[in-house]
């Protein structure tokens, strides 16, 4: 061989093989995923990427790393990047490579559930209208139209990831996927067709070769090699349909999502981290938190109907990207606990024992390891005996042994830091602008009432509404103009029956009635005709479509009648269903452009109109200074849509109300959770707070436009800034040291107690004072904290001495520090900190 030839021969080595140095394996077996030839315990926590910004999204992926995850869980979101049949949208919030490149950069890995269907709380579940309208499809079944597209999207995706080197088996960081999501909740439905397209979807996505596994969830018939996964508030029940694959959780809900009408759901952070502990102790070897930040539901992307604009959930990680506490805290605290016993969890099965009714322990033993879980799944207290020591069991809690001896953790008791957030109103009629003139800042259009549009078209009958408007708005219009001989006297009623999801009828150009509901919709409007020409205008409106349920996707909204008109002068009922309607998809100003505040409509000059159906309103306004996350409180409008900047920022609905009971301040966590079972907000709007991410922004002029449906007074609405006003802890003496400090004592010996922690929540603030501290029998929560009769005079100044100044503190709980003030009595100490 020539001098040249050896050089390409090596050249070529190095081109095939040297990449291969950055590649990770991934496969599984019974106990876990493998990574490198090492069985894995992972902590993963959805983040959605479309549902917060590309700005966000370092800082999230931070905050879930420093939380203690291994793996951020996403869905791709058909609709949003392919809203016309092949025209793409990858960018803004839809940058799925950015994203997936952020989790990378942050030393995380990627589950990737590209589904293509993927229900979360998503307009249509995630599928692009256009796909309804193909010829012979039928959506999630063994037909060869729907089968095509689902392919196409799917390996689309998974092309894109490979183009950029973003499998694990190509250096990047996606360990796992998923194809479909839940179909074994609703197989059963979809008769024949159902299991060949099961198999069908687990053979294509096994033949696009990622190189990483795939899962499908809740899908107990899941075809090898396919990973079958569990969802749901609990999974410690849970087996996979194989001895060979590992027991993993893809959905573990850490509240619930808000529905407009609905009180706002919490998931106490005690049942949680205890759900979390049963899986690991029971043999789970992967969780997902569902959702870790839920974020907010921008534009028209919310499912339905009625699933509100927040996507909070209740998440570890708020709506605005700030931690929940203690839920975030805890939860770290549980999973360093974890991480403690990987080696005992990967090492080996558990053996499980009863040690009483309701007690359980879990051993992971070999000859060089040991962890132990002991579970109290009863709704009271327990003492227990294991290995010959004595353990207390609070009601409904796990205890870790890393060790099989010594508690580290017990998922009932908090150790971390809670924190007292709020939002501060700022008016914003101060950051007006005079805009023309306008004395109110203000400026408006009146939306038409009824056919305004050239591409209004009548047809006879009532028409459902998705398949005529496509989705390509919320609203249409159904017209009608009839002449009716002298009515006066007469007591009629409209009656209107609709799928829903809300409808504003107008007769003779007045607003006379409204209904909101879903599926079967009945109203009777009491109305005045005039003799002679009536018009009869009813704007119908969708409200997020249907995303999760069998055939979910031909399910209709929409006027489909009967429409009658009762109680006619002669006694008569006119039935108008099948008359002569004229239909508008859409609003004139959607297709003018206000919602860019564009058009060269506006009004200034006239006093502003208020309470008045079908009115754009916009206003210029410089942003709350600061960094603080922002939102706009919409008190005082009813329903619509606002745009920032031209951004959408979802659909606004401050009237409408939550039920007045259900509802629960201290919701009680033992015993199992359920989706209703800790409710807070009763009688009050569900929601009145929208986000507006920073980034859309500009620090002096700003543009705001509504579309405001049934009528409000837009001068009532308002900024709301959110800060963290205090962060607090409550540790008590027999609390066990933080799971940082943990040694096993057969290791070196276990002197350390408990300690108390504090820490600012954002990287470059410090603690600059204590609003309140105190060691003996403090009792109250955070800054409502009040001195019990016991107390040592020193405890604020030795915890001013070890915090002030400091991003963190820690101070243990010694009574040779603090003295004793009570001898013989539990004690704690409580702070509540303020950071600048
Ligand atoms: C699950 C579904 C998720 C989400 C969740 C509720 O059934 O897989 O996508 O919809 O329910 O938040």
């Amino acid at each position: 061989m020539r001098a040249t030839q050896i050089i390409l021969v090596l050249f070529w080595f190095l081109c095939v093989y040297a990449p291969a140095c950055f590649c990770t394996n991934v496969t599984y077996d019974h106990r876990a995923l493998v990574i490198d030839g090492k069985r894995r315990v992972l902590v993963s926590g959805s983040i959605h990427y479309p549902r917060s910004t590309p700005e966000m999204w370092p800082d999230l992926i931070q905050k879930s790393k420093d939380g203690g995850l291994d793996v951020i869980e996403t869905y791709v979101f058909w609709n949003l990047h392919e809203p016309v049949r092949g025209q793409y949208n990858f960018e803004g919030r839809g940058d799925l490579v950015q994203f997936v490149k952020a989790v990378a950069a942050a030393g995380l890995y990627v589950h990737l559930r590209i589904g293509p269907y993927a229900c979360a709380e998503w307009n249509y579940g995630g599928f692009p209208l256009w796909l309804h309208f193909i010829p012979g499809i039928q959506f999630r079944t063994n037909n060869e139209p729907f089968k095509a597209e689902m392919k196409r999207f799917t390996a689309k995706i998974v092309d894109m990831m490979k183009q950029e080197n973003l499998y694990a088996t190509q250096g990047g960081p996606i360990i796992l996927s998923q194809i479909e999501n839940e179909y074994g909740n609703v197989e059963v439905h979809y008769g024949s067709g159902a299991k060949p397209y099961v198999n069908w979807a687990a053979s294509m996505a096994t033949s696009l070769d990622t190189g990483v596994p795939w899962v499908m969830c809740q899908q107990a018939d899941a075809p090898d090699p396919i990973i079958n996964t569990c969802n749901g508030f609990y999974c410690d029940q849970f087996t996979p349909n194989s001895n060979a694959k590992p027991k993993m959780w893809t959905e573990n809900w850490t509240g619930w999502f808000l529905s407009f009408g609905g009180a706002v759901p919490y998931r106490p952070v005690e049942d949680l981290a205890f759900s979390v502990a049963r899986f690991y102790q029971r043999g789970g070897t992967f969780q997902n938190y569902y959702m870790y930040h839920g974020g907010t539901n921008f534009g028209r992307t919310t499912g339905g109907p009625f699933i509100s604009t927040s996507y909070d959930y209740d998440a570890p990680i708020d709506e605005y990207g700030i931690i929940r506490q203690p839920k975030w805290g805890h939860l770290k605290d549980l999973h360093k606990a974890i991480k403690l016993c990987e080696e005992a969890l990967i090492a080996t099965d558990p053996t499980i024992t009863s040690l009483g009714p309701n007690i359980e322990a879990a051993v992971y033993k070999t000859e060089s390891v040991c962890a132990a879980f002991l579970a109290n799944t009863a709704t009271s207290d327990s003492k227990v005996t294991f290995n010959g020591n004595s353990y207390n069991l609070p009601a409904w809690s796990v205890s870790i042994l890393p060790d099989c001896k010594n508690v580290v953790l017990n998922t009932a008791k908090i150790n971390s830091a809670s924190m007292i957030s709020s939002f501060t109103a700022e008016s914003l009629k101060e950051k007006v602008d005079s805009l023309d003139g306008s004395s109110s800042g203000w400026s408006w259009i009146s939306e038409p009432i009824g056919i305004s549009k050239d591409d209004s078209f009548s047809k006879s009958g009532l028409l459902e509404q998705i398949n005529t408007t496509a989705d390509r708005s919320d609203y249409l219009w159904y017209s009608l103009s009839l002449d009716v001989e002298d009515n006066s006297g007469a007591q009629t009623v409209l009656h209107i029956e609709s799928l829903g999801h809300a409808l504003h009828a107008f007769i003779n150009g007045k607003l006379a009635g409204s209904k909101t509901g879903n599926a079967k919709v009945n109203v009777d409007i009491p109305i005045t005709l005039v003799a002679g020409k009536n018009t009869i205008d009813l704007l119908s409106l969708t409200v997020g479509l249907q995303n999760y349920g069998e055939f979910y996707d031909t399910r209709g909204a929409g006027i489909t009648g009967p429409v009658i008109l009762k109680g006619l002068k002669n006694g008569t009922n006119l039935d108008l269903s099948s008359q002569q309607w004229t239909y508008q998809v859409g609003l004139k100003g959607e297709d003018l452009g206000p919602s860019s505040g564009s058009s060269g409509q506006w009004n200034s000059q006239s006093s502003l109109p208020t309470n008045q159906p079908l009115t754009w309103y916009k206003t210029n306004f410089a942003a709350p200074s600061g960094s603080n996350p922002v939102a706009i409180d919409f008190t005082g409008m009813g329903k619509g849509e606002a745009w920032v900047n031209g951004q959408s920022i979802g659909r606004y609905w401050p009237t409408y109300v939550s039920p007045n009971s259900g509802c629960t301040d201290s919701c009680n966590y033992r015993g199992p959770y359920t989706s209703s079972k800790c409710l807070k907000n009763c009688g009050k709007p569900s929601q009145t707070l929208y986000h507006v991410p920073r980034s859309w922004l500009q620090p002096d002029s700003n543009t705001l436009v509504l579309f405001e449906e049934s009528g409000g007074d837009p001068t009532k609405i308002s900024f709301a800034t959110k800060q963290i006003e205090s962060v607090c802890s409550h540790v008590s003496d027999s609390h066990p040291p933080p799971v940082d400090m943990w040694k096993s004592d057969t290791e070196s010996g276990r002197e350390a107690g408990p300690v108390l922690s504090l820490e600012c929540p954002y990287p470059n603030q410090v603690i600059s004072s204590i609003k309140f501290a105190s060691f003996g029998t403090p009792h109250g929560t955070c800054g409502n904290f009040n001195h019990g009769q016991c107390r040592s005079n020193k405890a604020l100044s030795i915890v001013q001495k070890a915090c002030i100044g400091s991003s963190s503190c820690s101070i243990g709980l010694n009574t040779n520090t603090f003295g004793d003030p009570c001898q013989g009595v539990k004690k704690s100490l409580a702070v509540e900190a303020a950071c600048t």
